[in-house]
């Protein structure tokens, strides 16, 4: 009863003789509402003056008064557009709060003025949303729009906040077919959506949606005077995943991508595309699959896909994408891989490491890509280079020269064995590629055994538990070859032998092999063999207990005669404190090169002796030198101490 009378003043009020003098928009707190202001008396008054304004008192602190036509002023809040349209400008008011709930003046500043009442409802659940949305280049991209009861024949607006005139879309167009940009859909229940198109940067800005109401509830008639409650407003924010990026390769070389998609599409299928044509799917996720000579992993924990590709060859050398299926729709990173011949960049080489020591790899990289991070990685089984974590402290990068940088590898273990790649990294925001420059084969020897004539060795073999239960044998040469020389097995009596004696630890999963009252013909490689698995062979090296001492002056000379202890061998003089290390770094002469400098070497076959001559004596001769001979790969050495005074 009392809201029809009300109802009935108001319209008495605002509707004398057909002429609009006052209306009521409706807007709901955190919304927004948009309005025109209508100038109906345009007959009597021709709308000459430029001033608008919408505003709550008179001083129109909270509201909006401008002069400025055709763009969006507004003042906190407040937005005003006027387009010289005599009859009506355009209020827009954003994030409706209560306190704004009242009443307002809008209107010319000269001629003509009405009253607007501005409603701000408090209690309405899908009113007042804010979202914020984060979309990719070229997806398509749905925003739901809930609305209340009473409105599902009203017609509903997605509006685009802009410093023009805002995009309007309304659910009362006609065409709305799937081949537009903007696609509004209305369930004419309790929602509608609007879906956006192949998103580009264009599109990222702020969007409202709402519905064209009047004052009353009723769907607004023919000649309603009419408003949008906007309900929702939705931010949209546009990112670029669609690059393309360089990534650049060599010939016979390999490199390793990495693709970075949205963590929200993590677990969605990958995809690699090689030109357009050739779309391959990645079957399979966390472990690597082949396609072609792709090897692809998709890592769904880390929203990753990472590309190995090995051999490259020119045919490589094409516009790839590496992508992610999204609903019907794809998000992709465009790679233009090129690839270049580099000559100075070694095809392969072979290193070999000492077991416990350390050992040093030599990489390239193109020099532009010097503050590029370096990179190794080791071939596992299928051939796929996997990168070493940096947090592998026994691998130690350093910048060498320009274009070349180390990688020393400490503490080597039995598992470092293998084939290594290394090369520099290049890093966008969605990809990373390591563009690999070198192969090194890296073998491993135990680190010798060296024994003195008469003293015992002990020959160490782990073996695999799942072998703790076979019986285990040690060889000199490679068991079961027509040179091996069987010594012992685990299961062996030890009373039978005197000089070699056996221990298995199945708990430690070692077998100890002991040789005492060591002989010169004891040195050589050694092998554990358990079934047909092998250890790396171990060297016993043996240094005879007879040394030499010399003493001679400067400016003279000496001969050191060493005795052959085997026959028809390959003989040494070098110099250093260890004997293994002083035949690979100290030799002087040998039977291969008989003259160096001021060393020479003679062989007195009849007498059982090799000499050394060393002419003009200096000083620093002094020190410990070893006469060392080898027969397959088995060293004997003989102390020498030369003191020049
Ligand atoms: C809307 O206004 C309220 C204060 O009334 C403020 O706390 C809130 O941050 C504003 N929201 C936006 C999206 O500007
Ligand atoms: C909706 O579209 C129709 C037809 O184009 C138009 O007459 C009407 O004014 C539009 N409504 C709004 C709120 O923009
Ligand atoms: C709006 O989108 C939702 C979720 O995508 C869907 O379930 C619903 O059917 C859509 N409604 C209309 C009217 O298309
Ligand atoms: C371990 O050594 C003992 C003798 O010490 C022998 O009886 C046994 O068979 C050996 N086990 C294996 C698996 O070789
Ligand atoms: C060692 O060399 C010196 C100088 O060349 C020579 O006089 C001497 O006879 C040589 N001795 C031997 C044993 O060859």
């Amino acid at each position: 009863m009392r809201a029809s009378i009300i109802i009935t003043i108001f319209i008495t009020l605002c509707l004398i003789s057909g002429q609009v003098l006052c209306f009521k928009v409706i807007g709901c707190s955190g919304g927004s509402v948009m309005f025109k202001c209508m100038n109906s008396n345009q007959r009597k008054f021709y709308d000459q003056y430029k001033g608008r304004f919408f505003c709550r008192n008179g001083d129109c602190k909270t509201g909006i008064s401008t002069e400025i036509q055709h763009r969006w002023v507004n003042n906190g809040r407040f937005n005003l557009y006027d387009d010289e349209n005599s009859r009506f400008f355009t209020v827009f008011i954003r994030n409706l709060s209560r306190e704004d709930d009242g009443e307002y003046t809008c209107g010319n500043k000269q001629k003509w003025s009405h009253d607007v009442t501005l409603v701000v409802n408090r209690d309405s659940s899908f009113c007042g949303m804010y979202v914020m949305q984060a979309a990719y280049i070229g997806q398509r991209i749905t925003f739901q729009c809930k609305y209340e009861h009473g409105f599902e024949k009203h017609t509903k607006v997605f509006y685009r906040v802009n410093v023009d005139p805002v995009l309007v879309l309304n659910s009362s167009q006609s065409s709305q077919s799937s081949e537009e940009k903007f696609i509004l859909s209305d369930s004419q229940k309790d929602h509608f959506n609007v879906t956006i198109r192949d998103i580009s940067t264009a599109d990222d800005g702020v969007y409202l949606c709402g519905v064209e109401r009047d004052r009353s509830d009723k769907q607004p008639s023919e000649t309603s005077i009419t408003h949008i409650t906007f309900i929702k407003e939705i931010h949209l924010n546009v990112h670029s995943q669609t690059a393309s990026l360089q990534v650049e390769a060599y010939i016979s070389k390999s490199v390793f991508i990495k693709c970075k998609f949205p963590q929200k599409f993590k677990g969605n299928k990958k995809f690699i595309q090689k030109d357009p044509s050739q779309k391959i799917p990645v079957d399979g996720q966390n472990q690597w699959v082949l396609h072609d000579k792709f090897h692809m992993f998709d890592d769904t924990s880390e929203g990753l896909l990472k590309v190995f590709i090995s051999d490259l060859t020119a045919a490589d050398e094409a516009t790839y994408r590496c992508g992610v299926n999204i609903a019907d729709d794809h998000l992709f990173t465009e790679i233009k891989l090129t690839l270049n011949q580099v000559d100075s960049f070694p095809a392969s080489s072979t290193s070999s490491a000492v077991v416990g020591e350390s050992v040093k790899l030599i990489c390239n990289y193109p020099e532009k890509h010097n503050e590029a991070i370096k990179h190794i990685c080791k071939e596992n089984k299928k051939k796929i280079c996997q990168i070493i974590s940096s947090s592998e402290k026994r691998f130690e990068f350093s910048d060498s020269a320009a274009g070349v940088f180390t990688v020393i590898i400490s503490n080597v273990r039995l598992t470092d064995a293998g084939v290594y790649w290394c090369g520099a990294e290049t890093r966008h925001k969605h990809l990373t590629s390591v563009s690999l420059t070198n192969k090194h084969q890296l073998t491993l020897t135990m680190p010798p055994v060296i024994r003195r004539e008469g003293d015992s060795a002990e020959i160490k073999c782990p073996y695999d538990t799942n072998h703790a239960k076979e019986i285990k044998q040690l060889c000199k040469g490679k068991c079961f070859t027509q040179d091996a020389q069987y010594i012992i097995r685990s299961d062996e009596d030890n009373g039978k032998k005197t000089k070699i004696s056996v221990k298995n630890d199945t708990e430690l999963n070692l077998f100890t092999v002991t040789i005492t009252d060591l002989r010169a013909e004891d040195a050589g490689k050694y092998w554990c063999a358990v079934k047909d698995a092998f250890n790396l062979p171990i060297e016993l090296m043996i240094i005879m207990k007879d040394g030499i001492t010399h003493e001679a002056s400067v400016g003279g000379s000496v001969s050191i005669s060493c005795k052959y202890i085997r026959k028809q061998n390959q003989v040494f003089f070098c110099r250093g404190d260890q004997p293994n290390i002083c035949v690979r770094d100290g030799v002087r002469v040998s039977s291969n090169n008989r003259i160096n400098g001021r060393f020479s070497l003679t062989d007195q076959t009849s007498a059982g002796v090799f000499t050394v001559n060393i002419s003009n004596l200096r000083a620093e001769d002094s020190g410990k030198y070893w006469c060392a001979e080898e027969h397959s790969g088995s060293f004997v050495f003989t102390e020498v101490h030369l003191h020049v005074n």
